[in-house]
């Protein structure tokens, strides 16, 4: 199995490019399915989620052709409405294919993504939304089975802001017949975005990006180009890395409007930073991190996604942090590791209290997560000495490139 080697070799420094956002791209790759006409998509991350959306399309009948970060789907000649347990199981973002699916052919199939390392992550709000629009839908044998001749608007509630539930509704929506409202929308950039693709494809989609949308549905979608925005979460992992390792670096690619609060966060660690339309720059040049208090909850307030990475940031600042993770039940995995690399960290149910060390000390760890893994690329390269990380796979789920990218900005990082 595949580890990263990193040794801890001081600042960082130079530019790197940011990629498209896998939370972006995985409901726009879904979208696909909602029309007969052919998507072209632009700036799709090279991560191996997009990958497995990609296998799992192709294994409904959908075409696909990628070029470096151009992609173009065709889902003219659909030929299963299932996705299998083997897929589901790698990836939770499979849900995103129950609402599109559901609305375009009137069946879809899909397994039961079950629990996962960060929580249990129940989809009832998927599930209960498409009921309300008509949906007939019984789990039989770890499937989600659900049937529909033609779905409804119907007016939705959700009980928590659920981004892909969010994403669900206004693809199933967008081809339903009448008006969907959906309240407490989550209003995630992703989801802004997925309003913008919807619209492109001939939908009536106001207020994605608030949390009160109306979708309009229409007898038919058309196909369309769109280019997937930046990964909000890769910009701020990188930005967290310069912070840890006290280096001046600049990020491009990237959209700083998506950042708000975690810039506002950085900067309260003793971080100056300047922005410009695409590109944000961080300095924290001989500057050891002030502890910040964290606590997480949908956008937009403090992102769940960078949650683990200031818990390495804390763990080598000055002072003492409290860090609440509000959005899932099990996201402290990380914290285990990082008490392997000498941190001072202590749980307390959903709350870790972080007491800054000066140094922590490079050991073998292991990721348990996408997120976790950023956190611990983090803690390595701001500790003293050689660290370990297995089970890498994680974080080639969702960060596209990492190493080459850390190792362009001066990291000692290696494959092995
Ligand atoms: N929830 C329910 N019932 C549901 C759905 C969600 O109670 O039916 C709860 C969850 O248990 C959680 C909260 O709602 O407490 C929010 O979860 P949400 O449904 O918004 O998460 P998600 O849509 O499954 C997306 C991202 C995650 C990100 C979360 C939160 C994608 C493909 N995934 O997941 O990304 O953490 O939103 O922002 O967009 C990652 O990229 O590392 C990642 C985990």
């Amino acid at each position: 199995m595949e580890k990263l080697l990193i040794t801890g070799n001081g600042p960082l420094h130079g530019e790197v490019v940011m990629a498209g956002a896998k939370n972006a791209a995985l409901p726009v790759i879904a979208a696909s399915l909602l029309t007969a006409d052919p998507l072209q998509i632009s700036n799709v991350p090279g991560v191996r989620d997009i990958a497995t959306a990609v296998e799992l399309l192709q294994l409904l009948g959908c075409k696909v052709e990628r070029q470096g970060t151009d992609m173009s789907l065709d889902a003219s000649e659909i030929t299963s409405l299932r996705a299998p347990y083997e897929m589901v199981k790698t990836m939770r973002g499979s849900i995103l294919l129950l609402g599109p699916l559901l609305a375009r052919f009137g069946e879809a199939d899909i397994s039961l993504p079950g629990g996962c390392a960060i929580g249990s992550r129940p989809v009832n709000a998927h599930i209960e939304a498409l009921q309300m629009m008509g949906a007939d839908i019984t789990i039989d044998a770890g499937y989600i089975k659900a049937k529909a001749s033609r779905l409804i608007g119907a007016h939705i509630a959700m009980d928590v802001p659920s981004v892909t539930a969010t994403e669900n509704i206004m693809m199933a929506a967008s081809l339903a017949d009448g008006t969907t409202v959906i309240e407490n929308a989550a209003m995630e950039p992703e989801i802004t975005d997925l309003g913008h693709l919807l619209t492109a494809m001939g939908a009536s989609v106001e207020g994605a990006g608030s949390s009160h949308i109306t979708i309009e549905g229409k007898k038919t979608l058309h196909g369309a180009q769109h280019r997937v925005p930046p990964d909000r979460i890769e910009s701020g992992t990188f930005l967290v890395a310069a912070a840890a390792t006290r280096s001046k670096i600049t990020i491009r690619d990237t959209e700083p409007s998506f950042l708000g609060y975690v810039l506002a966060k950085l900067e309260a660690a003793g971080a100056s930073l300047r922005t410009g339309e695409d590109w944000i720059e961080i300095d924290s040049r001989n500057r050891r991190p002030q502890a910040v208090n964290i606590s997480t909850a949908p956008y937009p307030a403090f992102p769940t996604d960078m949650q683990a990475q200031f818990m390495a940031l804390n763990a080598v600042a000055e002072g003492t942090a409290t860090v609440a993770e509000n959005i899932f039940e099990n996201r402290f995995m990380h914290v285990a590791e990082l008490q392997r690399m000498g941190a001072g960290i202590a749980l307390q149910g959903h709350i870790a209290v972080v007491n800054g060390i000066e140094r922590l000390q490079g050991a073998p760890v292991m990721a348990t997560d996408l997120r976790a893994s950023a956190c611990l690329l983090i803690a390595a390269m701001a500790a003293d000495g050689e660290t370990t990380i297995d089970r890498i796979y994680h974080l080639d789920r969702g960060y596209a490139n990492i190493e080459q990218k850390l190792a362009s900005l001066g990291a000692n990082i290696r494959r092995v």
